[in-house]
């Protein structure tokens, strides 16, 4: 970790290094999750290169990506454009910014950030959920610390899901899950089997 990872300026640097950073498929618990609600508005947050607002967008969702990084935006654009399906882009914040409006689901995969700014961070994603709508929150596990592929990751970047539930008030949230799945990760060549954070909650 190194203490730029918060500017837009690393993101951008990170994704101009390669023509492609990420798989282009959609994250599997986004799949699982988002499979069985019905669609609305949506945002994801920290989408980078777009593969889970294209997903979303082809189910019928009103799909926003919001990134740091134009580079990464301009790229899900891009493929949006030639799989001719409509989302919306928007250069942002998170950590600064709050969202425009409120969304049937709010979704954030891996956006990993020091132990002061999480609970800001994921607050303003919790408020940002439409009464009726869905919190959506996935992220690296401590226990990937040990593993090879997360190795670079302090432990206080990564996250259980008590972080998550303990920022939702019961009166408020229905949380239908908080749970560390495991999955197997191809890294250079190699099957490495990590574990996600994984929280879905309901807003009252
Ligand atoms: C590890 S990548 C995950 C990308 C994508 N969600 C995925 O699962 O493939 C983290 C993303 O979060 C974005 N990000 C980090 N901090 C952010 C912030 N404060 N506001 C908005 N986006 C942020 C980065 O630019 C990067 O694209």
């Amino acid at each position: 970790m190194t203490d730029d990872m918060w500017t837009a300026e690393f993101w951008d640097e990170r994704y101009s290094s390669s023509e492609r950073i990420w798989s282009g498929a959609p994250n599997p618990h986004l799949v699982d999750v988002v499979g069985g609600l019905v669609p609305g508005s949506a945002v994801d947050i920290g989408c980078g290169e777009g593969a889970d607002v294209l997903w979303l967008a082809h189910r019928g969702w009103r799909a926003t990506g919001v990134d740091l990084s134009q580079v990464a935006l301009d790229r899900g654009a891009a493929r949006a454009a030639q799989e001719g399906v409509e989302a919306t882009w928007l250069q942002a914040d998170l950590l600064a910014e709050t969202l425009p409006e409120q969304y049937d689901l709010v979704s954030a995969h891996f956006v990993h950030v020091p132990t002061q700014l999480f609970a800001p961070l994921y607050t303003r994603l919790g408020a940002a959920v439409a009464p009726g709508g869905s919190l959506l929150v996935v992220g690296h596990h401590p226990h990937d610390v040990e593993t090879e592929v997360r190795h670079h990751h302090g432990d206080d970047i990564l996250f259980t899901p008590d972080r998550v539930v303990g920022l939702l008030d019961p009166q408020h949230w229905d949380v239908r899950r908080a749970d560390a799945p495991t999955r197997t990760q191809r890294v250079e060549d190699a099957d490495v089997t990590v574990t996600d954070t994984v929280v879905h909650a309901v807003r009252r």
